[in-house]
């Protein structure tokens, strides 16, 4: 797929059919996330890709349940949804892949985030839909967060990144025009 077409066409993707995604089609998306520029070319990321749906559903429940307990906006109109049971916060997708910096350092967050866009364009070139779903991130921080998954207390997750098919095409969201300053 042409790079233009990719970025202007990728979508947040909320609904998603119980298909799996290949092991070799995850591998490729984590191959075009590491292509990302790093700082120093450190490369501080680790993937940790979750398949089991069950554990999917405990990470929703237990990820929902600390945002209301620690954020005061988490029953408001924004995260509303955090107070439903119903509610998946990674909307039923069958895989999670969280981008965890695994060094100290003032730029592996932007680091982390260059390969999360990465993988997020691979994935829409792949015919995959992806959502980084930012409010599961605090919980996968926390210890029982780490436990769950079997990571190291040293590692920072910074983006928590939902694959799978789509079932329904996303409508574009609409976007400001950049503010943009020539200093000449
Ligand atoms: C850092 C970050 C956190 C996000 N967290 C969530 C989230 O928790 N839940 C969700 O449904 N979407 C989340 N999104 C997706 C954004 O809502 C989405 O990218 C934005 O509305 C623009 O839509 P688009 O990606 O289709 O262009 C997040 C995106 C980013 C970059």
């Amino acid at each position: 797929m042409d790079l233009t077409e990719a970025i202007f066409g990728r979508r947040a993707t909320r609904h998603y059919s119980s298909a799996d995604v290949a092991e070799a089609t995850l591998e490729g998306l984590i191959h075009a996330a590491v292509h990302a520029p790093s700082a120093l070319n450190g490369q501080p990321w680790a993937f940790t890709v979750v398949r089991d749906r069950a554990l999917m559903g405990r990470l929703s429940r237990d990820a929902k349940a600390h945002l209301v307990a620690t954020s005061p906006a988490a029953t408001d109109s924004l995260h509303g949804p955090m107070a439903d049971e119903q509610f998946h916060i990674f909307y039923d997708a069958p895989v999670l892949i969280l981008i965890s910096a695994t060094a100290e350092g003032p730029w592996v967050v932007e680091d982390c985030a260059l390969a999360a866009q990465n993988l997020m364009l691979a994935a829409y070139a792949a015919g995959l839909g992806s959502c980084w779903i930012g409010s599961a991130q605090t919980y996968l921080n926390t210890r029982e967060g780490k436990m769950a998954l079997d990571m190291p207390a040293a590692w920072v997750s910074v983006a928590p990144i939902i694959i799978g098919h789509p079932t329904v095409v996303t409508a574009p969201v609409s976007r400001n025009l950049p503010l943009i300053r020539w200093v000449d």
